[in-house]
């Protein structure tokens, strides 16, 4: 083993593959495939043609902007969960004349470069970057104590997370946010299987790409020697679940050794790299009455492929 690199390599990186690759259903958590090339591959995801999520999402922000607005009134601070690129924002922010505009990503680089763009497309917004990770209660900055709060989650990112990480999740943006506070998130609709298999399993083999780089991954960070040729991007709808699978299936028994540490796989095996839930009418209402925050509009696109729910952290009462 070359020490430098596991001495170099992320700790948490290290100890969720060792740990996940350990367990009977071998599994890494999805958030492991955001590295520099996963990002852009994910970038490239958003644009195929077989990946309606992202085009049916914006098409909601573009459309409903004046009702956004009415519901939340203006002066609100826009606090958007894991900013990304932040090519939804604009949308959201030209329509309901916020008083400032924080966005939350772990990846500083990223947040630094995308509030400087959209600091310039908004002039005269404050653009007040916090480079944290949003799944712990974060500290809002002081310039926008006392304001309204609108929370934005939008790209149904949620979905990445089983149903009680995504009720920690609402609970810990409840925290951040305070009572009283607005969020405006994006759920991906429950759909014709076909529809759901090839946004995740497109032609061009995107996807796939994306998948397989967790291994790429892996081996340059964390010192193995993970034979990626011999591994398939699986995807299978999970219906008792109400979940897209993203798995990385052995397509021959294979051993290999992760910072000096030995693993089998078996022919069929796989290695469980992401779920993508899928809501019905009433299930995203139920997961976000669970995380504390109460429906109080929801939008669909022109082809009820994906939804948008604006929710408000009620004053907690005694209920009968
Ligand atoms: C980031 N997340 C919402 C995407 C999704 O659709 O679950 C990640 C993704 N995985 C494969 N394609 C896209």
């Amino acid at each position: 083993m070359d020490a430098m690199t596991t001495v170099n390599a992320d700790p948490a990186f290290l100890h969720d593959v060792l740990a996940g690759l350990a367990q009977p259903q071998k599994a890494v958590p999805a958030r492991w495939f955001y590295d520099a090339r996963g990002s852009e591959l994910f970038e490239d995801i958003t644009d195929l043609a077989e990946y309606y999520p992202t085009r049916a999402e914006t098409s909601i922000l573009a459309a409903r902007g004046a009702e956004f607005a009415a519901l939340t009134g203006p002066g609100r601070a826009v606090v958007e969960f894991g900013s990304g690129s932040s090519a939804k924002t604009p949308h959201l922010l030209g329509a309901i004349a916020p008083a400032a505009y924080v966005p939350i990503d772990i990846s500083g680089d990223f947040l630094r470069a995308s509030s400087a763009a959209l600091a310039e497309r908004h002039p005269g917004l404050p653009v007040i970057p916090v480079e944290a990770d949003f799944t712990r209660p974060v500290a809002l900055p002081d310039e926008v104590r006392g304001l309204p709060m609108l929370g934005f989650f939008p790209g149904s990112t949620i979905g990445n997370l089983i149903p009680a990480s995504a009720v920690d999740l609402l609970r810990s943006m409840r925290k951040t946010l305070g009572t009283g506070a607005q969020l405006l998130i994006g759920l991906d609709r429950v759909k014709d299987t076909g529809v759901l298999l090839r946004a995740y399993d497109d032609a061009a083999g995107v996807t796939a790409q994306f998948n397989l780089n967790l291994l790429h991954r892996i081996n340059r960070e964390l010192d193995g020697d993970v034979p990626v040729d011999a591994f398939r991007h699986k995807v299978v709808w999970n219906d008792m679940l109400s979940r897209i699978e993203m798995h990385l299936e052995a397509q021959r028994d294979v051993m290999f050794a992760i910072a000096g540490q030995r693993f089998a796989m078996r022919a069929g095996e796989t290695i469980h790299t992401e779920n993508s839930h899928k809501y019905g009418p009433r299930s995203g209402t139920l997961m976000l009455l669970a995380g504390g925050w109460t429906p109080l509009a929801e939008w669909m696109d022109a082809d009820g492929l994906f939804s948008v729910v604006l929710a408000r952290a009620e004053e907690p009462r005694m209920a009968p």
